[in-house]
């Protein structure tokens, strides 16, 4: 009885003593595994006169248990120590609390050209896009452009070579399509534009349109004037209407301008509408006969509509914007305003 509690001593001095949880370990297999010293105690019952051997075998496995729990304890505390030491030599600290993360959202005009796009393909128009980098055919000669037309001076254009623009409106993508296609078809793009413009407020150089265009057996204006309504019902509201007048345009014949009724204060006339009750948004009109026959598009049989808008209005008059420049510049004070 004397030597185990004299082992157990032993033990628990030296399991306090274990500096690392390897010298724990290894403690653990002297003292109380297969060839250790409890086992070697356990054999030596077998020497022991019958009537002590119960309370030998007791008191053998309390002690056991008794170093188990100081070993537990020790491996406890090694391991918290441990720990500790690892935090303290890492450089960050781990119950900081947290940066907010920055979510991200879309400008704003691609919020606006978004929700034309789910407008335009809500009636059933598909979207394509077509190059920034056109060529002068597509963008000036197959639109039906005399040679002399003064957008095709380098003024106002951005000419790579002879033969390549910087496309100055997103119509263009129209003598793509013809090449390409038959008719039926519903059919639009938007993008970038770029013209050779001084900056200012009201002035930029680079630029978003939207074009759409529809070919197919009886189109007429009142489609034009049917598709241009829902559109611009779907965009500002259920009480909009649509307005033309007759404008010029070498691609389509007639040609029209086309406002909508002011959806701010529904035609009375505010701020936002010059108090006329309604806002300019592009222009529209008949595909020109010229150009379909050009396309081998036989005009007996089919007709179309185009229409064409700039996006950077929809913004402009939503939330008063005062200055073009502010929608090239990346200025988050600005950007982060507009909350999708
Ligand atoms: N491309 C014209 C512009 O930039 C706008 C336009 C007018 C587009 C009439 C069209 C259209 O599709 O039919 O001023």
């Amino acid at each position: 009885m004397n030597q185990i509690e004299t082992l157990v001593r032993k033990a628990e001095g030296e399991v306090n003593e274990a500096s690392t949880l390897k010298a724990l370990q290894e403690m653990q297999v002297r003292y109380l595994g297969r060839h250790g010293e409890f086992t070697a105690l356990l054999r030596a019952i077998g020497g022991l006169p019958a009537e002590e051997k119960p309370a030998f075998g007791k008191a053998l496995n309390e002690a056991k248990a008794r170093l188990e729990n100081i070993i537990e304890a020790r491996r406890a505390a090694l391991r918290k120590e441990d720990e500790t030491r690892r935090h303290a030599a890492e450089p960050q600290d781990l119950t900081m609390p947290g940066r907010r993360m920055r979510a991200g959202l879309p400008h704003v005009l691609s919020q606006a050209a978004d929700r034309i796009k789910a407008a335009l393909i809500g009636l059933g128009f598909e979207l394509i896009e077509t190059p920034e980098l056109e060529l002068v055919k597509y963008n000036f000669t197959a639109l039906n452009y005399p040679p002399d037309h003064p957008a095709m001076d380098d003024q106002d254009t951005f000419y790579v070579d002879d033969d390549h623009v910087m496309r100055t409106h997103t119509t263009p993508f129209q003598g793509r399509v013809f090449e390409e296609r038959r008719p039926p078809f519903r059919i639009f793009t938007i993008g970038r534009c770029f013209r050779n413009e001084a900056v200012d407020r009201t002035h930029h150089h680079t630029f978003h349109q939207v074009d759409a265009f529809m070919v197919d057996e009886g189109v007429s204006m009142a489609h034009l004037r049917g598709t241009l309504g829902a559109f611009a019902r779907a965009m500002f509201g259920p009480s909009v209407t649509v307005r033309f007048r007759p404008d010029y345009f070498p691609f389509v014949e007639p040609g029209v301008d086309f406002a909508i009724s002011c959806p701010f204060c529904e035609g009375e006339g505010c701020v936002v509408c010059k108090r006329s009750g309604w806002i300019e948004l592009g222009g529209a009109g008949m595909v020109h006969p010229d150009i379909l026959e050009n396309y081998d598009i036989d005009t007996d049989r089919y007709t179309g509509f185009a229409f064409g808008l700039g996006v950077e209005r929809i913004p402009i008059m939503r939330y008063r914007i005062d200055d073009l420049r502010l929608f090239m510049e990346n200025d988050l004070r600005f950007l982060e305003q507009f909350q999708a």
